[in-house]
């Protein structure tokens, strides 16, 4: 579908997702964040995409974090609905059945750094810069900062970053495991491009159930989540692309994998 605030381009398998709204730092309204979680349903319904990449439009942000001004009105229960809104957005990203990858080009502020912790993986260009700035603001993290930041980076880090509002460059932010890799910020596309195809060279519902093993087993106690990655092994002997993969390891070939 069209969308006022975003571009969605598709290339050899990938989409790209650019978060379209330049002149605001890629700032997030309500507008743009239903619009990222219809742009989930629209990935997630395109059989076209197997992995998606989302960056920011422009040279300066990935995203400068939630609309300032749309915020600055808000009542208690608007700032309640509004904090629900980014949280689902956000959260229709961090479920997709594919491959995300954040190709962190600029400013990942607020909102911008949560939205970039929705996603599977993090890339970083030289020139990012990351932090939840929200205490100077008066408001705490609403996207979902306050507790995807402390299971990647751990407790101590996050409630240093969140208390403090520091905000630290690229090389600190792989430092302390916010995000992966860093490279100069011309090749970052290039980079998040070619790990999205190797990722997609794969089999397909392998990395599918390898990312719902991690993504429910990181929510519960150690015993359920061995469970669940049991049963999703198990699922995989059920699939064809089981038989490919070891078929092909065993005939010393190039597996071809269907995604069935
Ligand atoms: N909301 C709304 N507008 C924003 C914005 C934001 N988060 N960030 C930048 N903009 C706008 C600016 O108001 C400015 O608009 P005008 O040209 O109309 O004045 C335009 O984008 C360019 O910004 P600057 O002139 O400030 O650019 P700069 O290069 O001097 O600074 C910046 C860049 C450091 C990112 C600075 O814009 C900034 O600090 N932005 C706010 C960052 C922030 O505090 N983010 C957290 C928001 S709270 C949040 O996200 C809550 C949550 O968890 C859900």
């Amino acid at each position: 579908m069209a969308y006022k605030y975003l571009l969605l381009e598709k290339e050899d398998g990938i989409g790209i997702l650019y978060i379209n709204r330049p002149e605001a730092m890629n700032a997030l309204n309500t507008d743009v964040l239903k619009e990222l979680g219809q742009a989930a349903a629209d990935v997630a319904a395109d059989d076209e995409i197997k992995a998606l990449i989302i960056t920011g439009a422009g040279d300066k942000a990935f995203v400068a974090g939630a609309d300032i001004k749309e915020m600055s009105a808000l009542t208690a229960t608007e700032g309640r609905e509004f904090g629900i809104t980014g949280g689902w957005a956000f959260r229709q990203i961090e479920k997709l059945e594919k491959a995300v990858i954040a190709a962190i080009n600029g400013f990942a502020l607020g909102g911008g750094c949560e939205l970039a912790m929705a996603c599977d993986i993090r890339l970083a260009s030289d020139k990012a810069k990351f932090g939840q700035p929200e205490v100077g603001l008066g408001i705490t993290p609403g996207f979902g900062g306050t507790q995807r930041l402390p299971r990647l980076v751990g407790e101590g880090r996050a409630m240093e970053l969140i208390l403090s509002a520091n905000v630290i460059n690229a090389e600190e932010a792989m430092r302390i495991g916010l995000v992966n890799h860093v490279y100069p910020v011309e090749s970052l596309m290039d980079e998040a491009k070619k790990l999205a195809k190797k990722i997609i060279s794969n089999a397909p519902l392998a990395v599918k159930f390898s990312k719902a093993a991690i993504n429910k087993g990181i929510q519960t106690d150690i015993d359920t989540a061995m469970s669940i990655e049991a049963d999703l092994f198990g699922i995989c002997f059920a699939t064809e692309d089981q038989k490919a993969g070891m078929g092909a390891f065993l005939a010393k070939e190039k597996a071809v994998f269907k995604g069935k």
